[in-house]
This record gives C-alpha cells, structure tokens and sequence, in this order.
C-alpha cells in the first residue's frame, strides 16, 4: 500500500464577510504547498468585500463561486460540493454560522453547505463580544452537534482594538486542521492506533545557564507526525528541544531532559500502539546540577557525566512483540551497520538509519540519506529522501507489521 496525502481530494474553502478574511489567502497557499492542486473557493457578498474574486482566481487558477444563478454554472452550489474532500468556512462570520445552525439557504455558500456531503470545517473569526454573545455561542454548539468540525479561534489582538476570543488561527494551522478533518472523513489504516513520537534533543542542564545538548531540530518527528496523523493514528507527541512546529492537532508533553523523556515516554506508551524514537536522546548528563553559575576557573575544566536509561532499550524490554518499536540511528559513517546492531541491541522492530553531519542529510535537513532496517536485514535504502516521504515510508512499513501481527 502506497501511503500519502490525499492530495487529489477537491477542497473547497468558502470566504465569509470578516477581516481576517485577508488570512484565507495564506491557508489556500499554505494547502498548496502541501500539494493540494483541486481547490475551489467560495466568496459571500461581503466576503468579496475583503477578497477579490480577481485575487481568488489568480491563486487558485478558478475563478470562485459566488452567485447562485450565475449563468452557466447552473446547480453548481451542488456539483461543487457533491463530492467534495472537505468545505471549510474560513473565516466563518457570526451571519453564516447562523444561517447554517438555522438551515437558512439564501446564497450560495448557504445552499451548498446543505448540499455538501464532505465534512464542513468552520473556523470562526470575530469581535470578542460578537463571538461571546450567546447566540453565537449556541449557534455554534447546535453546528458541532449538527457534525460540523469548528475551529475554535485564538484569544489575543484583534483588529477591532480589543482582546480576546475571535483570532483566527495562523495560516499554518488551519491548514493543519483542513488536512486533519479531511484525511479523517476518508479514514486511514492506522484509525484507532495511537502513536508516542518522540522529538528533538534534550538539553542537559549543567548550572542554570548551561545545557549539554545537540543539533536535532524535531523536523523528522514533525513530518512523522504529520505522516501518522494522516494515516488515521492518534498522534501523542513527546518533544525536547528544538524549533519544529508539529501540526496543531497533535498533543504535545514537553520533556527537556534526556530523564524528563523517559519518564514522559514511559507513561504515553502505557496504551500506545506504536513508539517511534526519532528523538536525540543524550547519552550522559552531568552527575550534579550546580545550583549557582559555573565561574570561569581554569583549573576545574572537568565535568563529571553519568549516563542516562536509554529509552528505546527499555521500551524493547518491556514491549518485545507487543508494541511496534521504531528508533533511529544517526550515524557520520558505516549507517547499516550500525543500525542492525541498534535493532538488535535495542530489540526495535524497524530501525530507521540515517547519515548526519552531511548538508543534505541529518539534523535539520529537509532531506535525508537514510536506509531501513527490518529482522536484522536492510529493506530499504534512499540516497536521498525528503523527510516528509521517508515519514510516509517508515508508517506504511508500521502498517505492514501491524497487518501481520493480526
Ligand atoms: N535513544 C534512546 N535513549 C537514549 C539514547 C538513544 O531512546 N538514552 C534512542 C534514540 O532515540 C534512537 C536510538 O536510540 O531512536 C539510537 O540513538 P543514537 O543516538 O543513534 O544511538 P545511541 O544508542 O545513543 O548510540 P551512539 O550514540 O553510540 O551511536
């Protein structure tokens, strides 16, 4: 089985009368840099207020729909929607998430939302005081009970001059959120699993100014996120340090330390399915945490280390032909080798092997030099792989075994 994003999914994203309408244009953007080429957009009258169909038209190559009874698009309001990946209401104003709870169909993204038989996102956006009202509020409980996915909006600055609750999302996440609902609606192998990835580095603290640490960014453990998550599972994030932005509907512990990770770790995978350890754990950390900074001395240049548990060995231990165990081995030379010894001495079911120090393979990289280790044996081998795809990769070798396990 070939596993991706489901990119050939039409979305159509429909634009209601708010400011934040200005931020449609980055989500339609942000869905095409994920490789989503059928997306379709709808304007209210007021939502061509702050987006021209011009503007609409330009990025997405089709020109949106808007009128009803626009000549020659007859019943579209229908044929755009039946079917359709998803219709997502981004921004959704106070009016339209009215009119949906109250089943009013007087324009065309009302009737369409009645006609649609994909999942429905909305993503409101508004005055504080709008969105608080009780009328709004009760709107949108009836929609979440009508199967309407609603993405609630952030608190903060809002262009009215005040704070609070109506902010929608950055680009970057309601794009995450499309994706999620869609690839949910079509529903995945790993629907029902649950997932503990672990992510990033840990920082070792020496004093309270100093760490012990590496070069790891989270990136590989956000595209298995991602990878995961669209597979259907369940997605438990455990996280050190690191930049990497996981998809906002993951959950996330944050465990800085190498012993913080265990413990973290330890506890999501209680009912976990599958454990993947793209982490870089740190081998030893400092014997004692100094209280006060470490003052320049050069004759005390030593610092004690004691080693740490490693996770992965321990999660072998207990978990040997129950769980599916993934780990990485992060190598500058003799990748294979090194990963069947990882597989065995870490009794992991896949060992994902991976040159580092390299500029286009390893920590921070956007692609990955990288082989895969099953039952002692390379399965696979990529001279060069984007992480996203690798990511697809290493989950449809988890289904694989998963499947035979049955
Ligand atoms: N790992 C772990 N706990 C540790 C150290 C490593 O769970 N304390 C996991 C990593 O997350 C990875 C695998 O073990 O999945 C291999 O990690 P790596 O750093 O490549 O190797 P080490 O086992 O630490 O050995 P070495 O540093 O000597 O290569």
């Amino acid at each position: 089985m070939k596993l991706n994003r489901q990119t050939d999914q039409r979305i159509v994203i429909a634009i209601s009368g708010g400011i934040a309408a200005y931020k449609t244009v980055g989500v339609i953007r942000e869905l095409q840099k994920r490789g989503y080429r059928d997306i379709e957009t709808i304007l209210t009258a007021n939502g061509a207020r702050f987006v021209t169909p011009v503007t609409l038209s330009a990025i997405t190559g089709n020109i949106p729909y808007a009128d009803t009874f626009e000549a020659g698009r007859a019943l579209s309001h229908i044929s755009l929607v039946q079917p359709c990946g998803i219709l997502a209401v981004v921004p959704a104003t106070a009016d339209i998430i009215a009119k949906f709870a109250c089943g009013i169909a007087d324009d065309f993204l009302s009737t369409a939302y009645l006609a649609c038989t994909g999942p429905v996102l909305a993503a409101p956006s508004m005055n504080a005081e709008m969105y608080r009202h009780a009328t709004t509020l009760r709107n949108l409980e009836q929609l979440k009970k009508d199967g309407v996915h609603v993405l609630d909006p952030d608190s903060g600055y809002l262009a009215c001059g005040t704070e609070g609750p109506g902010r929608m999302p950055d680009a970057e996440i309601v794009a995450d959120v499309i994706e999620h609902v869609l690839h949910r609606h079509i529903g995945g192998p790993l629907s029902g699993r649950k997932v503990v990835i672990a992510s990033g580095g840990t920082a070792e603290p020496i004093d309270p100014v100093r760490t012990i640490t590496n070069r790891s960014t989270g990136r590989m453990g956000k595209a298995l996120a991602t990878a995961f998550s669209l597979a259907g599972a369940s997605v438990e994030i455990v996280t050190g340090i690191g930049n990497a932005r996981y998809p906002a509907y993951c959950r996330q512990t944050i465990a800085e330390t190498a012993s913080e990770m265990l413990n973290a770790v330890i506890e999501k995978a209680t009912d976990a399915d599958i454990i993947v350890m793209a982490a870089a754990v740190a081998d030893y950390t400092p014997a004692t945490v100094l209280r006060e900074k470490k003052k320049k001395d050069e004759n005390n240049l030593h610092l004690e280390l004691k080693p740490t548990t490693d996770i992965l060995k321990t999660l072998g231990t207990q978990y040997e032909g129950k769980k599916i165990l993934v780990g990485f081995a992060a190598e500058t030379s003799n990748v294979e080798d090194h990963a069947k010894k990882k597989l065995t001495e870490k009794k992991a079911d896949l060992i994902v092997g991976n040159l580092v120090g390299v500029p286009d393979s390893g920590f921070g990289a956007e692609s990955s030099r990288a082989v895969l280790v099953q039952k002692g044996e390379i399965s696979d081998s990529y001279d060069k792989i984007e992480k996203e795809q690798l990511a697809f990769c290493i989950v449809e070798k988890v289904v694989a075994m998963l499947e035979s396990r049955q």
